[in-house]
């Protein structure tokens, strides 16, 4: 069996750090596919139109640089909801899921949609307040001028864009292990995910 790891959850809830450290505990790639819709995002907003972007995308795309500011953020949750978008990257995030020795994904439809066999699916959330707070620390440590107003009002747009959309809505999969961050640091997030992982591993490998 394909050891994956699939991580999905909304804006800022932390998964895209546990899924770091959870693949450098279990040694394994890690793919933030947030990348692919902020690349993107990107991509249209120089001009192209959203599904060539997405079909002529290319790993040296996916380089964080410029990927997290805000116009890019907003433009990657539109072209997300985009099924030719959508379809397009499905490939690029099997192949990177199918990779002999298994590999770490986060995202939003990853449990659902991109992996539906994972053998471990966590969905990490926190309240849009804890969330707002973390994403505005992050980007005023960046240099970003930005109120911690407007940033809770991205998050709630981007959450109701995720959640709502026709095309791999942002839902946990019933099988998801749910972890909400909120009220944890990120070792404690880390030990419970590691937890899952080991209780997966001890019942089914
Ligand atoms: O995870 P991150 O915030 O970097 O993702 C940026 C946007 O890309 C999200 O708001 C979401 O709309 C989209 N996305 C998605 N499916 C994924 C990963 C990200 O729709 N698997």
């Amino acid at each position: 069996m394909q050891f994956t790891i699939a991580i999905d959850g909304p804006a800022a809830a932390g998964k895209g750090t546990l899924a770091a450290q959870l693949a450098a505990y279990f040694s394994l790639p890690h793919l933030d596919t947030g990348l692919l819709y902020r690349a993107v995002g990107r991509m249209v907003l120089e001009g192209q139109t959203p599904e060539t972007a997405a079909q002529r995308l290319q790993p040296n795309d996916l380089n964080p640089s410029g990927l997290y500011t805000p116009a890019v953020t907003q433009q990657a949750s539109r072209v997300a909801e985009l099924a030719p978008v959508r379809a397009a990257l499905v490939d690029f995030q099997r192949d990177f899921a199918s990779q002999t020795g298994g590999a770490v994904l986060d995202g939003r439809d990853i449990g659902t949609v991109i992996c539906p066999q994972a053998a471990v699916k966590l969905f990490v959330t926190a309240r849009p307040e804890v969330r707002a707070e973390r994403r505005h620390r992050e980007l005023i440590s960046g240099g970003t001028k930005i109120s911690y107003a407007q940033v809770l009002q991205d998050v709630y747009e981007r959450d109701y864009r995720d959640q709502n959309r026709v095309e791999a809505p942002l839902i946990a999969a019933p099988d998801a292990t749910m972890l909400d961050t909120s009220d944890l640091s990120i070792e404690a997030v880390l030990e419970r995910a590691i937890i899952a992982v080991k209780q997966f591993s001890s019942d089914r490998l």
